[in-house]
């Protein structure tokens, strides 16, 4: 495949997303131009212990002190207890304004490794090596970094933007299906969101997609990198509603997430089923466009990927009122993302609690008793 270099423009904050594959030694120039001092500390998710060192060689071969620290878990690790222990091994490290934050993993080291190094002495430089296809796609491109809090996902965050993102596609090799299927789920939210040719690529694609050709996925990287910049680029705060456009089924992501304790459910496949309640509320609500098929399409292409497209039976009141308190609810009133057609939402708050509940339950929540 041949190597690419995105732009993300953000004036005094534009960072490169470099997208290559096995060819980790031309991370040691892109690191060198970016740090802007001695000292790298490379933040690691534990499940790509050899690849990360491997990185770390190469970093220090561009003249950089590594330290390292390795971190296993998942959503959990999104933490205050958990940026608090890393706050203390920065202090250790003797970490200053010129250290470079390295983190390499996927969305939850990614979140928490940007998430301490925007906090960290007012904010130092860091760089992302994602090392799962959501990671690649989403979420570190943008510079919203955040932990959680029992009371809602993400809730405790900043924007932040990277130095750079180096995309190693090779890293892929070892991600387990269950995690490659979470990051198709954010692909294809790009596509039902804002690019309806990107959606048509992908329904076209799906056996090429499941079985990771190479070609279809860095087209998708690609593709996704693209939009995602030049959303960002637009609308970098989230204030303009053209962000919140990647918010497509998050709302009700959220709330299974925060449901669920952060544990059985992973983001992507949280996302999977919001964009079915999504699609199925501007159903109701007769916002869809005429003749396009958007509803039924868009659940055979998440079935076609293996996606699940049903609620897990929670009740349908608790999930609302886990909805209202999402950071995108205004003055109380909850606002959701809802499609007009394939590759086009709009951001509204007109939705009735009933409406609400009736899609909850169609999509397989529980009445208010439970049953
Ligand atoms: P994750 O970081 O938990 O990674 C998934 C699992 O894969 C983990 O168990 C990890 O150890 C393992 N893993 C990672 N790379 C691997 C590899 N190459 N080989 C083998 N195992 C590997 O989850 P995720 O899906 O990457 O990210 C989800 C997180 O991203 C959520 O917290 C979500 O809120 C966040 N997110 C943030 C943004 C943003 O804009 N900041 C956008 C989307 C999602
Ligand atoms: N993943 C949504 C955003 O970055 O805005």
């Amino acid at each position: 495949m041949d190597n690419s270099l995105i732009l993300v423009r953000l004036e005094g904050r534009s960072y490169d997303i470099a997208i290559n594959h096995d060819q980790a030694s031309g991370l040691a120039d892109f690191v060198r131009r970016r740090a802007p001092g001695h000292l790298a500390i490379v933040i690691a998710d534990a499940s790509v212990s050899g690849f990360a060192g491997l990185c770390a060689q190469v970093i220090a071969g561009a003249g950089l002190r590594i330290e390292m620290t390795t971190l296993s878990g998942q959503e959990g690790l999104k933490s205050l207890a958990q940026a608090s222990a890393l706050y203390d091994r920065l202090a250790d490290w003797k970490a200053d304004r010129q250290t470079l934050v390295v983190a390499i993993g996927g969305g939850v080291i990614g979140d928490l490794a940007g998430f301490v190094a925007a906090t960290f002495a007012r904010g130092i430089p860091f760089l992302i090596i994602p090392t799962t296809l959501l990671a690649m796609v989403d979420s570190s491109v943008g510079g919203k970094v955040a932990i959680n809090h029992r009371r809602g996902k993400n809730l405790i965050g900043a924007f932040h933007q990277p130095v750079g993102v180096w995309i190693d596609l090779s890293v892929l090799d070892t991600l387990p299906d269950r995690e490659y299927r979470c990051g198709l789920a954010e692909v294809v939210k790009y596509g039902a969101a804002i690019d309806a040719e990107l959606f048509a690529y992908l329904e076209s694609h799906v056996d090429a997609l499941k079985a990771r050709d190479l070609k279809s996925v860095a087209a998708v990287v690609n593709w996704c990198c693209r939009l995602k910049a030049s959303v960002v680029e637009r609308d970098e705060r989230d204030t303009s509603g053209e962000r919140a456009a990647l918010n497509y089924g998050h709302t009700f992501a959220h709330a299974v997430e925060t449901m669920s304790g952060y544990g059985s459910w992973r983001h992507g496949e949280a996302v999977a089923m919001g964009m079915e309640c999504a699609a199925g509320l501007a159903q109701r609500m007769g916002l869809l466009a005429p003749g396009e098929m958007m509803t039924e399409r868009q659940s055979r292409l998440l079935s076609g990927l293996d996606l699940p497209i049903r609620l897990p039976p929670m009740k349908a009141d608790e999930l609302i009122d886990v909805m209202a308190s999402d950071k995108k609810a205004q003055s109380g009133a909850m606002r959701f993302v809802l499609p007009r057609r394939v590759g086009t939402v709009e951001l509204t708050a007109q939705v009735s609690r009933n409406d609400l509940a009736s899609v909850l339950r169609d999509k397989g929540a529980t009445g208010s008793s439970g049953h």
